[in-house]
């Protein structure tokens, strides 16, 4: 499967975001932009009206770990984002805000913390465009890759071949392998990018090409 690369916004320059995207946005395939609320996770970032003020040619990736999401995913849309994910954890009807973010005519996304079994959820995932197994409990860039999360990337993979998975938490030169491997095809990676000085050899990594 073609492996795609989404640098997470989180670890960039905040001060210079912009400059940031058009820097690197040949070498990526969209950005992944973090939204936290201070409720579900214990930080806090930008929203709708930060992604509404940036620019670029690659798709905006918002993964929203916030309450009630389905109360601002229009925000989202109207911002610019092209790919949206939601985390199971939050949601009461997990099926009918999969829906809406389809009518709204946004890729839709389900994530799940690395706790939170996937047994259950299987009518989720097959809803969904995508999925998004957190390989850190969210919250903060730069934690370390947490690896029996590959279990549920093999199990999604084996169910649904075509599925695009998404991986995102710790995600470095060695973990990206085993990400792939497991059968992850969307890579997100926050630190590990960006403190590199050589950004392209980075993407060539993360992307295994
Ligand atoms: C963590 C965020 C990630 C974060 C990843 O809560 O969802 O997207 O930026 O950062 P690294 O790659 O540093 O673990
Ligand atoms: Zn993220």
């Amino acid at each position: 499967m073609n492996v795609k690369f989404f640098p997470s916004l989180l670890s960039a320059n905040f001060g210079a975001l912009q400059s940031d995207i058009y820097q690197v946005e040949n070498l990526v395939d969209g950005f992944h932009f973090d939204v936290m609320d201070g409720h579900f996770v214990p930080n806090l970032t930008a929203g709708a009206p930060v992604l509404e003020w940036l620019k670029s040619s690659k798709p905006f990736d918002a993964h929203l770990m916030i309450e009630n999401p389905e109360k601002y995913v229009e925000d989202f849309v109207k911002a610019g984002a092209r790919m949206i994910s939601v985390h199971i954890e939050v949601l009461k009807e997990p099926l009918k805000t999969i829906q809406k973010l389809k009518d709204l005519k946004v890729k839709a996304g389900i994530v799940f913390n690395p706790e939170t079994d996937i047994d259950d959820h299987i009518n989720v995932i097959e809803a969904a465009d995508f999925v998004l197994i957190m390989s850190v409990h969210p919250g903060f860039g730069g934690q370390s890759f947490i690896e029996n999360v590959l279990e549920k990337i093999r199990k999604i993979r084996a169910l649904y071949p075509e599925k695009d998975i998404q991986i995102d938490g710790g995600i470095n030169a060695e973990t990206v392998q085993k990400a792939v491997e497991a059968g992850a095809n969307w890579i997100v990676s926050g630190s590990y990018f960006w403190k590199n000085e050589n950004k392209a050899e980075a993407a060539k990594i993360l992307t295994r090409n």
